[in-house]
């Protein structure tokens, strides 16, 4: 996450920097910082912690100047301190940048600039971006960002400014970056409601687009320098309404965030080149006999998807349990026991008691944990962030597929370390892996979401609803059903598809929807032989089916294709259709998504 803020114009910027920032706060709240310019020098301050410290210091002593550039930082490389904050600037000062994303090789760009002379002040990723362009940098600014980031590989949003010129240069990869234009100043931020006390005329950057800034215009190129046009858009959204990105919802907005929360889940841990995972932890992977995983909720179901993903790639036994059970029943735990907790929220009572009961035994912990210093982290060993960003929607969608997008990672990290996955394997899962990001995206487009909310509301006054899947997506169908509950109200079971028979199967009738994850895998035409069961009882069948399955598409009522996936990563792309499944039928009842009745975000008592 971070946030990011530019301006140039007639105004103070400062004010306009600090306005903006706080309205982007919820991207993160680890430390603050601005850089102003005022003729001949750009003056920089910036502080740890949350933006009231350094907005407080700004008012006693302000920092006059009307071109300026802010940021709010979300930690990823380097401690939330003074020193790594942004902005970061050259040894001389003139050079100033802020950054938004992850420099995957910033670690081989930085030896290179120390053995070029360059000393660095912080141990962040961006700040090699400062000294890049630096090094590129004969007069032209826009040129020397140009020929910077042609080195870098990663996400960026990169606004940048020097002394010696009266511009603003950003350019953005993958992190979002919003342009507002006004009369006489322009605008930049990671976010609209930034801007809206003060244009509401925008101008959303593409990936790869470049844009250099003067008080009366700007200029858009991409990367290469080509010439690019963007539309203008009027955005007529209140306070609120930009506060969820012009969706319905922050449930929307957050199923639709998926992509981009599975970039940051994988940025900088995946190298193609080696089959290796860099997960940045000090657990030794072979220091342990069997794992356990605690959670609730959602968090739970991800943890399931783990199990099944540590045991066939890293070959350690695990088990998975609910915190408020695991808790009080004596469980077995000894200094060969890793435990893994796994919580968006890191302040879930029964999952951090839970951990305290673990680490009581001797275990080691890691946490899979989306919010920065939460309780459960400060108490870890180890904490694997999924970085999705706030979560804001009490039914969790993007946490969910990015707590998945962790296990994959944590399950191939283990599987080398062990020797259990080969050379081969690990590079076809790595592949499979760097595509989820892509997939999810497929899978959000527009001809599906329709397909999906028509499938909802022909459905959406069914009493019950029944969830099958198998295998690594058993799970799948768990979660589906879970998000269904939660925000429609509709009653729902969800079985791993095998035990239908022993049970659920006395529910079938004309009157019950089945929805039967039957996307590809090694265990399809098992699962669609209970497609045919439920078929014979007169149920109505409802299937996820892999692109391209005609042939079993004959089986259902009716079918909701999802972009095909490796076997292993397929539950991050199959949830996303039961998500917008839950979503389409809640809405068209009329239920209010994002506050559920009698549910909470985050469960803080027993
Ligand atoms: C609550 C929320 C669920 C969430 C669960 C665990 O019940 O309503 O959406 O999955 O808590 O929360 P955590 O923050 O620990 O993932």
């Amino acid at each position: 996450m971070c946030g990011i803020v530019g301006y140039i114009g007639s105004r103070q910027a400062q004010d306009v920097l600090i306005s903006g920032l706080a309205r982007l706060e919820y991207r993160g709240y680890d430390s603050a910082g601005v850089a102003v310019a005022d003729g001949g020098q750009v003056v920089v301050k910036k502080k740890a912690g949350k933006l009231a410290n350094l907005s407080g210091e700004l008012e006693q002593q302000p920092l006059p100047g009307t071109l300026g550039i802010g940021h709010t930082r979300w930690a990823t490389h380097g401690l939330p301190n003074d020193t790594n904050a942004h902005p970061h600037t050259t040894e001389d000062g003139r050079l100033v940048i802020i950054h938004n994303g992850i420099i995957e090789n910033y670690l081989s760009l930085k030896a290179g600039l120390i053995e070029r002379g360059h000393t660095f002040q912080s141990e962040t990723d961006s700040e090699v971006l400062a000294h890049l362009i630096e090094e590129a940098y004969a007069g032209d600014l826009e040129a020397a960002v140009r020929a910077a980031l042609a080195q870098v590989r990663g996400a960026y949003g990169i606004v940048v400014t020097h002394v010696d010129h009266r511009e603003i240069v950003a350019a953005r990869t993958v992190s979002p970056l919003v342009m507002g234009v006004g009369e006489g100043e322009m605008f930049l931020a990671s976010d609209v409601p930034a801007l809206l006390p003060y244009t509401r005329d925008m101008v959303f950057l593409h990936d790869g687009d470049m844009v250099v800034l003067h008080d009366d215009g700007y200029r858009i190129t991409d990367l290469q320098g080509n010439p690019q046009e963007r539309p203008i858009d009027r955005i007529d959204w209140d306070a609120e309404a930009a506060e969820k990105g012009g969706y319905d919802s922050y449930m929307l907005k957050e199923i639709y965030e998926q992509p981009a929360a599975l970039t940051n889940t994988l940025m900088g841990r995946l190298h193609d080149d080696t089959g290796e995972v860099n997960l940045d932890i000090s657990l030794d992977p072979t220091a342990f006999k069997r794992i356990s995983v605690i959670a609730c909720g959602t968090a739970y179901y991800a943890g399931l998807v783990g199990e099944y993903l540590i045991e066939q790639l890293a070959r350690i036994p695990v088990e998975v349990d609910v915190a408020s059970e695991y808790r009080y029943r004596n469980p077995l735990v000894s200094e060969h026991t890793l435990a893994i907790v796994v919580s968006q929220s890191g302040e879930t009572i029964d999952t951090l008691e839970a951990l305290r009961e673990a680490k009581k035994g001797g275990a080691k912990t890691l946490g899979i944990i989306n919010a920065k210093g939460s309780s459960m982290t400060r108490e870890l060993d180890d904490t694997l962030y999924i970085h999705a960003g706030p979560e804001i929607g009490v039914a969790s969608t993007k946490a969910y597929t990015s707590m998945v997008g962790a296990f994959v990672l944590l399950a191939l990290w283990l599987g080398r370390a062990r020797g259990t996955l080969t050379d081969a394997q690990a590079q076809e899962l790595l592949r499979a892996t760097r595509e989820l990001p892509r997939l999810v995206e497929e899978a959000l487009n527009p001809a599906r979401v329709a397909e999906i909310k028509r499938v909802a509301e022909k459905y959406a006054q069914a009493r019950d609803y029944l969830f099958l899947g198998r295998g690594v997506n058993a799970p799948t169908a768990f979660e589906g059903a879970l998000k269904l509950k939660e925000i429609s109200y509709i009653h729902a079971e969800a079985y791993a598809a095998g035990e239908m028979k022993h049970g659920p199967i006395a529910l079938i009738d004309a009157n019950l929807p089945v929805v039967v994850v039957a996307t590809e895998s090694h265990l399809l035409e098992k699962t669609i032989s209970n497609v045919q069961e439920v078929r014979a009882r007169s149920g109505k069948v409802i299937a996820l089916l892999s692109d391209g399955d005609t042939e079993n598409a004959a089986h259902a009522d009716d079918v909701l294709y999802v972009p095909r996936a490796h076997e292993m990563v397929s539950p991050v792309v199959n949830a996303v259709a039961l998500q917008l499944l839950a979503y389409f039928t809640a809405t068209y009842l009329g239920k209010d998504v994002d506050k559920p009745r009698n549910l909470a975000k985050s469960v803080t008592v027993e």
